[in-house]
C-alpha cells in the first residue's frame, strides 16, 4: 500500500520564530501520527533552521521550489544542491502560483525535475487546470499535457519515486474545494496516464496528493478516495490544530 502524505505548503508566510512555534505546535500536538508522511514546506530563509530543529521529528522538510541549475550566476535563485545542503528531503515543483506569476512553463518544470533528482530531493510535481480549461471540458488535455512535458526523459524507477500534486487552479486559496467525484476521477486519469507511459508498476506506485482548500472539514471524505494518497495543504497548514486534524482524517 502507498504511504499517505500531509504536505503543508507554506507559502511566503511565516517568521523565524512563527515557524519554530507552528512546527513544534504539531510535533508536540500530534505525538503519534500514524502511517503517513507528514512534511513542512517552509520558505527559503526558514528552510535550514526549521530542518535543524525537526531532525529528531517525524516532520520532514520541503522546499516550495528550486532553479534547476546546480550553482552559477543566477541572482536570487536557490539550487538544489543548497536546497538538500540546507536539510530538506522534498521539493515542490511546478506550483500553481510559480506557473501563473513566475512564468513556469512545463519544459521548466522538467528541468527541475531532472535537478531535484540530480540533488537526492523527492519531487512534489504539482499540476492542474484552470477554471477557463475546466469549462472548455479540457482538463484530461491539460492533465497529459503538464504530465507529457513535464515528465520527459524520466525514468520508470523515476517516476515511481516522485510526487503528484493534483491542485485545480480554481480551489487553490479560494475556499472553493473540487468535488470527491471530480478529485477521484482526475486521480485515476492521473494514475491511468502514468500506467500507460510508465508502466502499470509505476502507476500504481506514485502517490498523487490533492491539493486546493484543503481542510479540517473536508478532508476526511477527499482523504477516503480510493486514488487520493494524501493532500498538500496551503492556507490550513498554517494553524497547527487544524493541520493536525487533517493527519488524523488520513485512511486508516
Ligand atoms: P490552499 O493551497 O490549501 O490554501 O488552497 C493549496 C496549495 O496551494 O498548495
Amino acid at each position: 500500500m502507498r504511504t499517505q502524505i500531509i504536505a503543508g505548503n507554506w507559502k511566503m508566510n511565516l517568521t523565524l520564530s512563527q515557524a519554530i512555534e507552528l512546527v513544534d505546535g504539531i510535533r508536540y500536538g500530534l505525538i503519534f501520527p500514524g502511517e503517513v508522511d507528514v512534511l513542512v514546506a517552509p520558505p527559503f530563509l526558514c528552510l535550514h533552521r526549521v530542518a535543524e530543529h525537526l531532525q529528531e521529528s517525524y516532520i520532514g522538510v520541503a522546499a516550495q521550489n528550486l532553479f534547476y541549475e546546480d550553482q552559477g550566476a543566477f541572482t536570487g535563485e536557490c539550487s538544489g544542491k543548497q536546497i538538500r545542503d540546507a536539510g530538506a528531503d522534498y521539493v515542490i515543483i511546478g506550483h500553481s502560483e510559480r506557473r501563473q506569476y513566475f512564468g513556469e512553463t512545463n519544459e521548466i518544470v522538467n528541468k527541475k525535475i531532472k535537478a531535484a533528482f540530480r540533488n537526492e530531493l523527492t519531487p512534489i510535481v504539482c499540476i492542474g487546470e484552470t477554471l477557463a480549461q475546466r469549462e472548455r471540458n479540457e482538463v484530461a488535455a491539460v492533465i497529459e499535457r503538464q504530465l507529457g512535458m513535464g515528465l520527459v526523459d524520466l525514468t520508470a524507477g523515476e517516476v515511481s519515486r516522485l510526487i503528484i500534486a493534483y491542485e485545480p487552479v480554481w480551489a487553490i486559496g479560494t475556499g472553493k474545494t473540487a468535488s470527491p467525484d471530480q478529485v477521484e476521477e482526475v486521480h485515476r486519469l492521473i494514475r491511468f496516464s502514468l500506467s500507460m507511459k510508465f508502466g502499470g508498476q509505476t502507476g500504481e506506485a506514485v502517490r498523487i496528493l490533492y491539493g486546493g482548500s484543503v481542510n479540517p472539514a473536508n478532508s476526511k471524505e477527499l482523504l477516503a478516495l480510493p486514488n487520493v494518497d494524501g493532500a498538500l495543504v496551503g492556507g490550513a497548514s498554517l494553524k497547527a490544530p487544524d493541520f493536525i486534524e487533517i493527519i488524523k482524517n488520513i485512511k486508516s
